[in-house]
């Protein structure tokens, strides 16, 4: 490998390492399946380890075909490891693009979103709904993805939803302005369907870069398909919501979504316990 390659890959897998990803694989030239694992990074000291609960279950790295999007740093719970990025742009043997630092802004960010037309969401859209808030927040809140209200107006969780999210930021004493809100996906799945694989992996890489770029103490994933996406989790919701995860050097903590509540009332009183949680882990925490 000559050194200007050897120079690239290190600095990807640096990169990576920053988020908390040690493992990846590798797409087999002209199929659709991933193929092989490459071997992990050289050193493994950051990597976080599974909880002594969770030891004797099968090792998250075994180079089989993984299902979901991306796992980073989950401890305590038994997860696939798969890349972080679109397929494409980690198969590491085609010419990767330049490493984007961890220090980039949200605004670099969004520039290079540009007039998105990587996933098929595109043709439907009206806006690209990109996320909001204080790009320095101790705490990022990540949806599914847009519906109609968002799409209209290019902001998240503006609609019913949001309206409820904003009720229970403000009985946890949290200003909407002070967080930050994001989507797995950023344009508005046509009808509200779930976004779909293609459409999480051309979208999420974003996802990520938003999340590294603010450094939030603490993610909360609304609803399974953010916990999947962002934590590789593949347990029912119902069991892991309220739960704290390690991500890295922050904590992750999954929520049902306000729209799960809104269509079941009762589940409120759960939603609200765990945004009490997240109040009480940002006091106890900073
Ligand atoms: N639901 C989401 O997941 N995200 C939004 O922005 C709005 C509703």
């Amino acid at each position: 490998m000559d050194n200007r390659l050897k120079q690239e890959l290190t600095a990807w897998l640096e990169f990576y390492r920053e988020l908390g990803i040690e493992d990846f694989y590798r797409r087999k030239p002209g199929s659709g399946g991933i193929h092989s694992a490459t071997a992990p990074m050289t050193s493994t000291a950051a990597a976080p380890r599974p909880a002594a609960s969770e030891a004797a279950k099968p090792a998250p790295s075994a180079p089989t075909p993984a299902p979901t999007i991306m796992a980073a740093a989950v401890t305590n719970v038994p997860v696939t490891l798969v890349p972080p990025t679109s397929a494409q742009a980690l198969n590491l043997f085609e010419a990767p693009p330049p490493p984007r630092r961890a220090t980039e802004t949200l605004e670099e960010i969004r520039t290079d979103l540009g007039d998105c037309q990587r996933c098929k969401l595109a043709k439907t859209r009206k806006h690209i709904v990109f996320g909001e808030g204080n790009p320095h927040a101790a705490v990022v809140f990540i949806g599914e993805g847009p519906g109609a209200d968002e799409d209209e107006q290019g902001r998240p969780f503006v609609g019913r939803a949001g309206q409820l999210l904003n009720r229970m930021l403000q009985a946890v004493g949290l200003k909407r302005e002070e967080v930050y809100i994001c989507n797995v996906v950023k344009c508005r799945p046509p009808g509200n369907r779930p976004p779909e694989k293609d459409e999480v992996e051309a979208c999420s890489p974003f996802l990520f870069r938003q999340v590294a770029a603010i450094k939030p103490r603490l993610i909360c994933c609304l609803g399974a398909p953010a916990m999947r996406t962002v934590l590789g989790v593949k347990e029912g919701i119902t069991r892991v919501r309220g739960r704290f995860f390690d991500y890295g050097d922050a904590k992750a903590i999954v929520a049902f979504h306000p729209a799960y509540v809104l269509r079941n009332p009762r589940e409120e009183k759960i939603l609200r316990e765990d945004f009490e949680k997240i109040r009480d882990f940002l006091k106890t925490s900073g």
